[in-house]
């Protein structure tokens, strides 16, 4: 069976809640060989065992893993824990609503998972991101660096391959960022986006493309409203975060140093400190190993104040800790 796998060696990835992004998360991973061992915990224990026997029967196909299910009490020595329990916003609720419900989750779980996982590194996907992330790392008691939000990561994406469409080349092309809140604050930030080295403008003029000023506010507007479209039409958004989240998984397990744009508890990084928001972070074995320091233009400044002013007003209504 499934769970009977216990102790072994290896790169070792519990994900928390293998609803629909965490299965998601947990079948990259295998599929980019970024696990050796894989622990599938739900408080739905028949969910996960589920999950797994899934998952162990496509490994013919795959990299070798040790693939096991168990309730959240029961899982013990992951080197990196990935949050993806809990609901999302249903119809009628408020941001609120949902803040409430999944801080009430992350204060009853992180403790007890804390506790026999100490020194893993946590990966927070669960929604409102940043505020979670910032409560995890206050229920966990660890240090801020252990913390990460994929946060941005995903508007980051869209983004990406919004622009790559628009300007009709690769997306591994694009260097451009969303920071701030995963939410209606996101800050994208234009006065660094480039791609071959060139700003927007004088892209679009090489590619005889429009760059102008109500394109980017309709890209930027598309970035924004993009998880809702696709909840509307499919009930969920899962392949793209599940994707995201294995990249964040692997810079760490696999000490990558990439640099993303996650979220973290900032310590006075662009002048905050104590809320969680995303900023382009490096990434390795031991989290977020620095934060990348960004000379935003005065718009993007004051909407990054903004997005962190919102993120504190938030986190203390749903009453969340420290
Ligand atoms: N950060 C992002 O960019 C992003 C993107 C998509 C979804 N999300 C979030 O990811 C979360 C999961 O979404 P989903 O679509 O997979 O939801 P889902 O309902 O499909 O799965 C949630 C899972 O969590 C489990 N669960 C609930 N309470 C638990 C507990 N106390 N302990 C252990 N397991 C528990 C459930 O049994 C279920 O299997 C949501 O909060 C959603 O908003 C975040």
């Amino acid at each position: 069976m499934a769970d009977s796998y216990r102790g072994l060696d290896g790169l070792h990835m519990a994900v928390l809640g293998v609803g629909r992004v965490g299965a998601t998360t947990a079948y990259v991973s295998l599929i980019k060989g970024v696990v050796d061992t894989l622990t599938l915990v739900d408080a739905d224990l028949e969910r996960a065992q589920g999950e797994a026997m899934d998952l162990s029967h496509g490994l013919p196909f795959l990299q070798q893993a040790q693939i096991q299910a168990c309730l959240p009490g029961e899982c013990s020595g992951a080197d990196l824990i990935v949050l993806a329990a809990g609901a999302a916003r249903q119809p009628g609720d408020t941001r609120l609503d949902l803040a409430r419900r999944n801080l009430e989750l992350v204060r009853d779980l992180v403790p007890q998972v804390h506790e026999r996982n100490p020194g893993a590194i946590w990966i927070v996907v669960s929604n409102p991101v940043d505020l979670l992330t910032r409560a995890v790392r206050a229920y966990a008691g660890c240090p801020a660096d252990h913390v990460i939000g994929t946060g941005t990561m995903l508007d980051t994406a869209r983004l990406r391959s919004l622009l790559a469409q628009h300007f009709g080349v690769d997306a591994h092309n694009v260097h451009a960022m969303i920071v701030g809140e995963h939410g209606d604050t996101e800050v994208p930030v234009w006065s660094l986006a480039r791609i071959a080295n060139l700003d927007l403008f004088e892209l679009g003029r090489a590619l005889g493309k429009t760059w102008d000023t109500s394109t980017r506010k309709e890209i930027g507007d598309q970035v924004r409203s993009a998880g809702a479209e696709v909840i509307r039409r499919k009930g969920a958004t899962y392949y793209a975060i599940g994707l995201a989240t294995c990249e964040l998984a692997r810079a760490v397990l696999r000490d990558e140093r990439s640099i993303l744009t996650v979220s973290t508890v900032l310590q006075g990084e662009q002048g905050l400190s104590g809320v969680a928001l995303s900023l382009p972070c490096l990434l390795g074995r031991s989290g977020r190993l620095s934060t990348i320091p960004l000379s935003l233009d005065e718009g993007e400044h004051e909407a990054l104040a903004r997005s962190a002013e919102v993120l504190e007003k938030t986190y203390r209504e749903a009453g969340g800790p420290g």
